[in-house]
């Protein structure tokens, strides 16, 4: 493509999955706004900017019926793209290398369009033709996901790619890993002049150093040396797209279009833009300083619902990885398995829903069934209209996901993980779960995923894999759960002791 050092030929970007492109979830949040998104198991999906694969790649493999196609501008990301569907033997995936500006989809197709980091990081006739194109790819009903980085949060973090691209130029040279260190380096300098703790500039640079060094580095150089990076503000962002004749249908993490958490001043000032979702969103941003976005667009002349659907909600299912910790003074207290945090949720429906949606495992439940599995536990306790409006609180505020057609099905008697999830492991790289997240794991649970191809009971991986690496056997079944309740394993995931 280009020959700078910041080029994809000479630093691959390493693509996993996106949770917010698992068509699942985006088919859920369409449904609520009264589209009638495809059946992620019946779709067609476009990911323009593929890069190597890693985000379709997982869904090709768990929607064996659908069609996908990965576009990409460098060779290099798309033959190892093709590399490993080969060898996982993933069929109903094309990869085409192609420039975006020259790509012709065919019109109205696709069901889901992905452009997953790409609209700011190229230059501005590009970003007007990925619009363009998502707009004449999409089906009647079909929605597309572009992410970008937005304006005013991205502001600050400038101050930090200024720094770092003037680093990257003192060590000269073209070697990329170089160049990096170097705009580390600088970054640090001035972090450390910067002591003072009522230096704002000093204190967010030192917090950058510190988030920065653990980042990978093929992420690093193309966000912060490449020579394109231009966020602008969500509303400038929604005009260009309006031009396109698209509109905003939805941001993929639904908890950032809540203003519960910003007090009764916010409110009044986004009842006063009711009717202009546009201009909310963009209040909002200015209140969370925003930097980074992944938007859902769809047609602008379909009609939706923003009160969500009621009867859509109740045919949808529902899942947490919020797992209760027990009894606290006022409350139950949880802790998230992906990020560790912990919360106490006042005694009431919320935490009953919470619990419930726990104890239904990975996949979650529907409303219906959430509803039989609390009324089971306490049947003084439930009413309906407790359940669906804790429900909608907690999925407004980010703690429940809803899905659409995301429950995996395997006929295997035993826990199976992603054919890509046990090749990742292998290569102690972060591996994909059937919740479309990709996370680090450790060693014994790459033993684990390694050995899920459907053969193996619990008690044998888990014995094999303690041997393996040496750990404790209660520590490898305690690690086995982990993935298991993370959704790593389908079918015979909550078979003990096989
Ligand atoms: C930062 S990577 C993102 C990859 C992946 N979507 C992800 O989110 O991990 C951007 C990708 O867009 C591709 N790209 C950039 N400009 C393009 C163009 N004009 N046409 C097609 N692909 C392009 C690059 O080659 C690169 O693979």
């Amino acid at each position: 493509m280009n020959d700078s050092v910041t080029s994809y030929a000479q630093h691959p970007y390493r693509t996993l999955a996106r949770k917010e492109c698992d068509t699942a979830r985006m088919a859920a949040i369409a449904r609520l706004h009264g589209l009638n998104a495809a059946l992620p198991s019946a779709s067609r999906v476009l990911e323009i900017g593929c890069g190597s694969g890693g985000n379709i790649i997982p869904l090709a493999e768990r929607y064996p019926q659908s069609t996908f196609v990965g576009i990409d501008a460098e060779e290099a990301h798309i033959a190892e793209a093709r590399r490993e569907t080969g060898l996982l033997g993933i069929t109903n995936v094309e990869w085409v290398c192609a420039d975006l500006r020259r790509y012709n989809p065919g019109r109205g197709e696709w069901d889901y369009v992905l452009a997953h980091g790409v609209y700011s990081w190229v230059s501005a006739d590009v970003q007007a033709r990925l619009l363009a194109l998502c707009r004449s790819a999409l089906s009647a009903e079909g929605v597309a996901l572009v992410s970008f980085n937005v304006l005013p949060g991205w502001r600050q973090r400038g101050a930090v790619r200024d720094i770092m691209r003037v680093g990257a130029r003192l060590a000269g040279g073209l070697d990329g890993a170089e160049r990096l260190q170097s705009a580390l380096a600088l970054l640090k300098l001035v972090g450390s002049v910067r002591k003072s703790a009522s230096d704002s500039y000093g204190s967010y640079i030192r917090e950058s150093v510190s988030r920065l060094s653990a980042s990978d580095p093929s992420y690093l150089i193309h966000e912060f040396l490449a020579d394109y990076n231009e966020p602008e503000l969500f509303a400038d962002f929604m005009q260009s797209a309006a031009r396109e004749g698209l509109q905003f249908l939805s941001e993929a993490k639904i908890s950032m279009m809540s203003a519960d958490d910003l007090g009764p001043d916010v409110a009044s000032v986004l009842r006063q833009l009711e009717g202009d979702i546009v201009a909310q969103e963009q209040v909002l941003d200015l209140c969370r300083n925003r930097a980074f976005r992944e938007t859902m667009l769809c047609h602008d002349g379909l009609t939706l619902t923003r009160g969500l659907k009621a009867a859509v909600f109740e045919s949808l299912t529902f899942r947490t990885t919020l797992r209760p910790q027990g009894a606290v003074e006022g409350g139950q207290a949880f802790t998230d398995l992906v990020s560790g945090r912990a919360l106490t949720v006042p005694s009431g429906a919320a935490a009953d829903v919470l619990a419930g949606l726990a104890g239904s495992g990975p996949f979650g439940a529907t409303p219906g069934g959430l509803l039989g599995r609390i009324g089971a536990a306490a049947p003084q306790k439930v009413s309906h209209a407790d359940v669906t409006s804790a429900l909608v609180s907690l999925w407004r505020a980010g703690f429940v996901e809803a899905v659409c057609d995301g429950t995996p099905a395997s006929s295997s008697a035993f826990a199976k993980a992603l054919s890509i999830a046990r090749l990742q492991a292998e290569r102690a790289l972060p591996a994909t779960s059937f919740r479309h997240e990709a996370l680090p794991v450790s060693a014994v649970e790459r033993e684990l995923l390694c050995a899920a191809d459907g053969s193996f009971g619990r008690a044998g991986s888990v014995a094999a894999a303690s041997k393996a690496t040496g750990c404790a056997l209660e520590q490898a079944d305690a690690a086995y759960e982990r993935l298991a309740q993370l959704g790593y394993f389908c079918a015979g995931s909550s078979e003990r002791g096989g």
